[in-house]
């Protein structure tokens, strides 16, 4: 363990800081508008039940893991694998046999990604999941800049009052307009990517932490008073039932996949952000609460988010299923049909509160592949940042392209086309599939068994228990009745339903077998109809 390791302040710092990567586009931009497309109420009620069975649990894995190794997700892996695991090779054999399956189906591109994501595993075992982990949130980013740059851009315009229109029609032109401008888009992103890395540079409890304690409060703000302001329209009431009243019937299988995978998309789970962030803890704070902290909050920001949007679309007679625009285009038009003329100062900070959870977000995928390089490769600080920087920058390039001039990389489309027989998807949208649908949950499972079953949970609660004053041997049914200080209940020898029991079974059992039926299904080999 090393003697000069950053940490969190204290359990406050890693909270917020936690928070902060979670919170971000995937709870103001994407959760409204998958909600939206997912028919609202139902959607969330199926998104909060991933959050319990699978969020969290998974979440708290990852804080383990960190705080446990002091070390970023390579090194965690590294520091907990045995020298030889039979389920990772047998993981590794799976995968290189399902590659053999995919080219005899002519699925050259996913054939090749299969073979050598197999052929690392039986390399390296558990430690490829911290691999991977590096690469995936180098690509998230790259695309995730993208965005991050048109907030910029959008708050920019907000202030000069360029976001006057108020049709949807007009949005929508203006939109397209400005994703054209593709000097602009691309100055824009990588000027997000450099606040990143300036943020990043500065270290833990100067950079992170310290920018986290500024920005989360900020952000908390100025969603009040957009909801408010949202919610006190004559009409608002629509919205909010559109939100939390929920119709099953409205429901279907892709809805839930879309839950799940945004589950994980939002809580910054599944590639090593959260077992890094973990690293820099002390053994002193109880990772028990604090996981929980960060889930409550980052699906109250999800929800507040929803409240700040759909009571002021439905209000001023917008559509609510306007999809990845939902933000960009229809909020502006929706903001300037409000009485009073103010239209340019909701945009403007709707827009500053979208930068802000973008940019808390942004910072903890570069700091996964940055402490790589520092605590592996024992580069000074600096020399990573500025080599992730780098690597991120020209693949996000490619991203920003694809949106406006795909055709302007036509190689570039051409031959993902017929690698991964993906049809119209910009690259953008293959970076944001790879990642979302596959990677991160890929992750996340293999998390999962990794701690349930290879580390083990023995392990895995002996050092939650550290700081968290017996919090894991509270027994559920105790806790809810108000006898969690009962001694009598707090028996270290039995463990039925104590918090740790549940966990542990959550992780052995349930999480798992959520997120592989949810893989089944999306490669078409399991149907819920
Ligand atoms: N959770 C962030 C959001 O909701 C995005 C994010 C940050 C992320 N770090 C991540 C997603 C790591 C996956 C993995 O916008």
């Amino acid at each position: 363990m090393s003697e000069t390791r950053e940490h969190w302040s204290n359990s406050l710092g890693f909270v917020l800081a936690t928070a902060g990567s979670a919170i971000g586009l995937g709870n103001i931009w994407k959760f409204p508008y998958i909600a939206g497309q997912n028919g609202g109420g139902a959607f969330v009620l199926i998104y909060l039940i991933c959050i319990a069975i699978i969020g969290l649990p998974i979440m708290l894995c990852e804080i383990t893991l960190g705080r446990r190794t002091q070390k970023s997700a390579v090194g965690a892996f590294r520091m907990l694998s045995p020298k030889r695991s039979h389920l990772a090779n047998f993981i590794g054999f799976s995968m290189i046999f399902t590659a053999v399956a995919l080219l005899v189906f002519k699925q050259y591109g996913w054939a090749v990604v299969m073979l050598m994501l197999g052929g690392m595993i039986i390399r390296f075992g558990w430690t490829s999941v911290g691999i991977i982990g590096v690469f995936t949130g180098i690509i998230i980013l790259s695309y995730y800049s993208v965005v991050g740059g048109w907030t910029i851009g959008y708050i920019i315009k907000a202030f000069s009052g360029k976001l006057n229109y108020v049709t949807e029609q007009a949005a929508a032109t203006q939109f397209n307009a400005f994703k054209f401008g593709l000097t602009r888009v691309i100055v824009l992103q990588i000027g997000f990517i450099l606040l990143c890395a300036l943020i990043i540079v500065r270290g833990v409890r100067n950079g992170i932490e310290k920018w986290s304690k500024i920005l989360m409060p900020l952000l908390f703000v100025l969603l009040i008073i957009l909801i408010l302001r949202g919610l006190t329209l004559p009409g608002a009431t629509k919205g909010v039932n559109f939100l939390l009243s929920p119709d099953l019937s409205s429901l279907t299988a892709e809805s839930v996949l879309v839950a799940l995978g945004h589950a994980f998309f939002t809580l910054s789970i599944g590639l090593g952000v959260i077992i890094t962030y973990g690293s820099y803890i002390s053994r002193e704070q109880n990772i028990f609460k604090s996981a929980l902290s960060i889930v409550v909050l980052d699906t109250l920001m999800a929800i507040m988010a929803g409240l700040a949007i759909f009571p002021a679309v439905f209000a001023m007679g917008f559509k609510e299923s306007a999809g990845p625009g939902l933000v960009f285009n229809v909020l502006p038009a929706v903001f300037n049909s409000i009485p009073g003329n103010m239209g340019w100062l909701w945009a403007g900070l709707f827009f500053i509160l979208l930068a802000i959870a973008a940019l808390t977000s942004g910072i903890s995928m570069l700091e996964v592949a940055v402490a790589f390089f520092v605590d592996e490769l024992k580069w000074k600080r600096n020399k990573a940042v500025v080599l992730t920087t780098a690597i991120t920058i020209l693949l996000g390039v490619f991203s920003a392209i694809s949106l406006s001039n795909w055709d302007k990389i036509e190689w570039m489309h051409q031959a993902l086309v017929s690698a991964f027989n993906i049809k119209s998807a910009s690259f953008f949208d293959v970076m944001d599939t790879l990642s979302s649908n596959w990677l991160l949950p890929l992750g996340g499972l293999s998390i999962a068994l990794f701690v349930g079953w290879i580390w083990g949970i023995r392990k895995a609660i002996e050092e939650i228990r550290h700081g968290s004053h017996n919090f894991a041997d509270v027994h559920l049914i105790s806790l809810l009745a108000g006898l969690k200080d009962d001694p009598s209940h707090n028996n270290a020898n039995y463990h039925v339903l104590t918090l740790a029991s549940i966990w542990g079974i959550f992780i052995r059992f349930i999480t798992p077998v959520a997120v592989m039926s949810a893989f089944l299904h999306e490669i078409g080999w399991m149907s819920f109809k």
